[in-house]
């Protein structure tokens, strides 16, 4: 009979990592697949320094979303108020916000490898233990993984505009998700939702304020000035180069 070969390094370009040594391709597998999904599946090069953070740190604040067991956030936080961002891209943001609170726990989320690697050295070299890095499927980090009141507030940074008419429902702002996130919620936590495409803020306004859920933290009802908390990300400097306006929508859990 063949041995079965030995897990190969992780080289440059490559996503395969041992478990309990990176995250898994297809963490909560095909029992819960989800016809319509906000992102694109894609595979991506990891870099040397990102494959190294990820080989370095993913054991401890890394997190496969399997959707197999329910998390303790304050055992993973120690304690404290934990703040969901769902679709960190490459971290850089979240890596400053963390650092400039250190006081909040942030679990960071997305499917994207070298994003996870970039996020997780940043984090280490900085020092930054109140970062968790999450892969997979929000959708299913929320609905098997989190308790009821998990937590104290979400981030959603220029999520996919998905622009074309056909493509709306893969949009991850609609009813449906904000009823789950909302029991995820505690009372009083708040959304911050920030978008460079007009046309998904004027849909975030809208559902969001019709939501029974959620009540806009502005009096007027409009659009949030841009908090001071909120770095530069990398897609909102992209659409800027494009000349896109960027809106802040800030809706408490009520
Ligand atoms: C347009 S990028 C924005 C990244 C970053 N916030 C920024 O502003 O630079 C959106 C990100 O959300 C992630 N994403 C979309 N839907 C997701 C989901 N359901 N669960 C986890 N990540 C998701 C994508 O993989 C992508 O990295």
């Amino acid at each position: 009979m063949t041995p079965h070969p030995a897990q190969p390094p992780v080289r440059r370009g490559s996503q395969r990592f041992a478990p309990g040594e990176g995250p898994l391709p297809d963490p909560a597998g095909s029992h819960h697949e989800r016809r319509i999904r906000s992102f694109q599946p894609r595979r991506s090069r990891v870099t040397t320094s990102q494959a190294e953070a990820m080989l370095k740190r993913w054991p401890d604040w890394g997190l496969d979303i399997d959707g197999k067991r329910v998390l303790d956030l304050g055992e993973m936080f120690g304690g404290l108020p934990v703040v969901l961002e769902i679709g960190f891209g490459m971290g850089e943001a979240t890596a400053q916000m963390a650092a400039a609170d250190p006081g909040t726990g942030i679990l960071a989320v997305d499917v994207h490898t070298p994003g996870q690697g970039n996020l997780l050295g940043l984090a280490d070299r900085n020092g930054l233990t109140n970062v968790r890095v999450a892969n997979g499927d929000a959708i299913i980090l929320l609905r098997e993984m989190l308790t009821t009141d998990a937590l104290d507030g979400c981030r959603v940074y220029f999520p996919d505009p998905w622009p074309k008419a056909r493509h709306h429902k893969r949009r991850l702002i609609q009813p449906e998700f904000l009823s789950l996130l909302a029991t995820r919620m505690k009372p009083g936590a708040v959304l911050h939702c920030a978008t460079d495409w007009e046309e998904y803020a004027e849909q975030m306004l809208e559902v969001l304020s019709a939501h029974p859920d959620f009540e806009n933290t502005l009096a007027d009802g409009g659009y949030a000035p841009r908090p001071d908390f909120r770095p530069l990300t990398r897609f909102e400097g992209q659409g800027l180069d494009k000349g896109h306006v960027v809106h802040d929508l800030l809706f408490r859990r009520k």
